[in-house]
């Protein structure tokens, strides 16, 4: 078809690297229009976590469209939205004893980030916001200003204020720690940054290349912005709803952050949603101060609604996750055992899991070759060195496996190595050890 050639602009990325015409999906798989399938190990950039058209969300939305459910509610109260709100409360703030009221932003997550920003300054008077090396929030001008990635950044236009940029954990080696940079810069009168309205901070740098903070950093991280009386918001809009084996991905650290923004996996099925979360001290808004047409998109009320309903009222979901992800961790060591001759790397945290092959080259033939053995799978990280493991979380034990098993090959091929691992090796068999 030769309209995308014809009409569809330059921007257009993922389409660069999976050039077919889909036109159906179901569960981790997607189909072409010639009827291949596909592996899908990218999941909507993470928005995907329970799978294409999941069948229970499906049913649920059928029956609402069916019975001329209201679809677009700018920010009116609507019974799916009271419905979802009363979800989220009951079954991810209260259990986890978080006191937090909701923003509902624009639908995609920049605009959440875009919120949480204004509203830090807002609140504090302060304009500077701390953000982190290979951190990514959105491309929308705030959020691009607190995204390190030089590329998205070549393409503002204007100057990219009101940051600061301090090192990631580990950007300068395990032993450093750089949360002690920020405390020393934050009370030095003379560092030269800004005393901060905020901090903003991933918990697993997606985009970034799948880097992992540490439970210490981060939990130093709050007690830093907490004795320099600045908010620290965690952008959970990747690495969140479940990404990393609990619902928020800073639940293990214990720290409870002043804001928090959600978007991708949220709405459940694909379907645009963002907020922001917050104290309710924090919410200092005056009515429609910040706005947005499409704050009310009542399909991912009632999909978001689902997702919790069906994955998040007990711990089963959560703990199926960490055992997926021990199994991804423990075959990505062996795949890079194997064949990294030393330069390649494991990183990663439940099923948010990368090999960094340090070459984007490399990494890039590896995915193309996966592609053509019927696997989407992308890159991340400054130079795109990294294979970025972000399949739904749904995925089954079989599936799983037989996209893991595509990887080492496209591996093997590209590194024209030779697989020694033990055929027999059951990997779900030794990943039982969180499961018990
Ligand atoms: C951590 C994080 N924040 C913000 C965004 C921006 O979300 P969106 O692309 O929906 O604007 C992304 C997108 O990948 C992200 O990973």
């Amino acid at each position: 078809m030769k309209i995308f050639d014809e009409i569809e602009s330059e921007v257009q990325s993922y389409a660069r690297a999976f050039p077919r015409i889909f036109n159906r999906a179901k569960g981790e798989f997607l189909y072409d229009e010639e009827g291949n399938e596909y592996l899908d190990f990218l999941a909507g950039a993470g928005t995907l976590n329970y799978g294409h058209n999941n069948p229970v969300f499906k049913e649920l939305l059928l029956d609402y469209i069916q019975a001329d459910g209201i679809t677009h509610g700018l920010d009116l109260h609507t019974k799916a939205k009271g419905q979802f709100l009363e979800t989220f409360n009951e079954k991810i703030l209260k259990p986890r004893g978080l006191d937090y009221v909701m923003q509902f932003t624009g639908p995609t997550g920049t605009n959440a980030v875009e919120a949480a920003l204004k509203l830090a300054r807002n609140i504090t008077g302060r304009e500077n916001v701390i953000s982190f090396t290979n951190g990514f929030h959105g491309v929308s001008l705030g959020s691009l200003a607190a995204t390190g990635n030089s590329h998205h950044r070549g393409a503002a236009g204007v100057s990219l204020s009101g940051t600061s940029r301090i090192p990631y954990d580990g950007y300068l080696g395990d032993d450093i720690d750089t949360t002690a940079y920020l405390d020393k810069v934050l009370s030095d009168s003379s560092s030269g940054i800004d005393k901060p309205a905020a901090v903003i901070v991933e918990t697993v740098q997606g985009e970034g290349g799948i880097n992992v903070a540490s439970v210490e950093w981060l939990r130093n991280l709050d007690a830093i912005c907490k004795k320099h009386d600045v908010l620290l918001i965690v952008d959970d809009i990747q690495a969140g709803c479940g990404r990393t084996g609990t619902y928020f991905s800073f639940e293990e650290s214990g720290i409870k952050p002043d804001m928090v923004t959600l978007s991708k996996s949220l709405g459940g099925y694909g379907t645009p949603f963002a907020v922001v979360l917050f104290r309710p001290e924090l919410d200092q808004w005056k009515p429609g101060e910040h706005n947005g047409t499409f704050r009310g998109n009542n399909f991912a009320f009632v999909t978001a609604k689902a997702a919790i309903d069906t994955y998040w009222s007990d711990d089963v979901f959560s703990k199926e996750v960490m055992r997926k992800g021990e199994y991804v961790s423990k075959r990505l060591q062996a795949i890079v055992d194997l064949y990294g001759e030393g330069n390649f790397t494991t990183r990663g945290r439940g099923m948010f899991q990368g090999i960094n092959c340090v070459n984007g080259e490399l990494a890039g033939k590896i995915t193309h070759n996966s592609f053509k053995k019927g696997l989407i799978i992308e890159t991340s990280g400054a130079d795109d060195q990294v294979i970025k493991f972000l399949c739904p979380l749904v995925i089954s034990d079989e599936n799983l496996k037989k996209g893991v098993d595509v990887v080492e090959q496209a591996v093997k091929e590209v590194c024209a190595g030779e697989s020694s691992i033990p055929e027999e090796t059951d990997y779900f068999e030794l990943s039982k050890v969180i499961n018990g």
